[in-house]
């Protein structure tokens, strides 16, 4: 028998649809994992393994295939561990297949059986809502995904076995709340700058407007001070900003806490920061500095000493 389980594979800020199908057959103990996985995905055996005999779940004597299809799809990260953990639970029947034919699940696994916060669980979040299916996440996370639909199921089991427990019905999870980030102090205030008028003028018409700054002038002007207080000014995050923004702090994985913020970004990267660092990429794709300060400020401190982009 094949069971399958839903999880995601990210392109961007894109959650796109990957099956997890286990298969356990008599031959070989083995365990294999197949489908284009990198490095992260290859070593989720041995911490699924561990986990589940953490949870008390011997593996069978038997050959445990896992494929992750489409299998020309390449798959990148740790979030699968999870789905590929509920999969094998539910191939030696430790949980019903069937209940989780309604879920997307993601989410690392420790060693214990606990299971630790991914990045993107918000982007799962809301691909899974338009699936019409529910979604497994870590606690961690449950904030985070909570955002995507007020009437969608989410589940976000501390461990392996509180999701055992839900699905036997001894320990019912509870649906998450969306979380926000409450505010840490206040933000530095156009009000503290002294006199001028023309620079805190130029500052009100690029917030308006949404344009460009560049500032010129003699150390200890108040460049870096001026530039500092412009998300001071922003106007506030309408919701579909707050939902783009948050799309892309999901996937790098900077929501503390699966928390929210409603405040506008405000990057100010060093000047030696790398090329990768400020426009993204790398061997794992993640937003740079570039994407991480969209709808807001992206402050270059120091222009000319920006070898990577000048
Ligand atoms: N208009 C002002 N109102 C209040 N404080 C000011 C003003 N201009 C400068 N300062 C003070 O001077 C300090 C130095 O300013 P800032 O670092 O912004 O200068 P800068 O133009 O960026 O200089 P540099 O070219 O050396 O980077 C500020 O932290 C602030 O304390
Ligand atoms: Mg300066």
């Amino acid at each position: 028998m094949v069971v399958r389980v839903a999880t995601v594979a990210f392109e961007g800020i894109e959650a796109r649809p990957v099956d997890v199908q286990v298969q356990i057959s008599n031959g070989s103990v083995v365990f294999t994992v197949v489908g284009l996985g990198d490095k992260a995905v290859g070593e989720s055996r041995e911490r699924v393994r561990a986990a589940l005999n953490a949870a008390g779940l011997a593996l069978p004597a038997k050959r445990i295939t896992v494929n992750l299809a489409p299998a020309d799809l390449p798959k990148e990260g740790s979030h699968y561990d999870l789905p590929i953990a509920i999969a094998v639970m539910a191939a030696i029947g430790a949980i019903p297949a069937d209940a989780l034919s309604a879920y997307t699940i993601l989410g690392e696994l420790a060693l214990d059986g606990t299971i630790t916060p991914v990045a993107g669980v918000l982007p799962a979040a809301i691909a899974a809502n338009a699936r019409g299916h529910g979604l497994i996440c870590p606690r961690e996370s449950g904030g985070e995904a909570a955002w995507a639909s007020q009437d969608m199921d989410v589940l976000a089991p501390g461990s392996l076995i509180q999701l055992a427990n839900h699905f036997k019905g001894t320990q019912v999870l509870g649906r998450p709340t969306p979380a926000m980030r409450a505010q840490t102090g206040p933000q530095p205030d156009l009000r503290d700058i002294k006199g001028q008028e023309s620079a805190k003028r130029a500052l009100e018409i690029a917030a308006a407007g949404g344009h460009n700054l560049l500032m010129n002038g003699p150390p200890g002007a108040g460049k870096s001070m001026l530039a500092s207080r412009l998300p001071s000014i922003l106007p506030p995050l309408t919701p579909r900003e707050l939902l783009e923004i948050s799309l892309i702090h999901s996937v790098a994985g900077q929501l503390a806490g699966g928390a929210l913020t409603d405040r506008r970004p405000f990057r100010a990267p060093h000047h030696s920061a790398s090329m990768a660092a400020l426009v993204g990429g790398g061997t794992h794709a993640k937003p740079g500095e570039i994407s991480l300060a969209h709808q807001g400020v992206l402050f270059l401190d120091e222009l000319p000493e920006f070898h990577g982009i000048m």
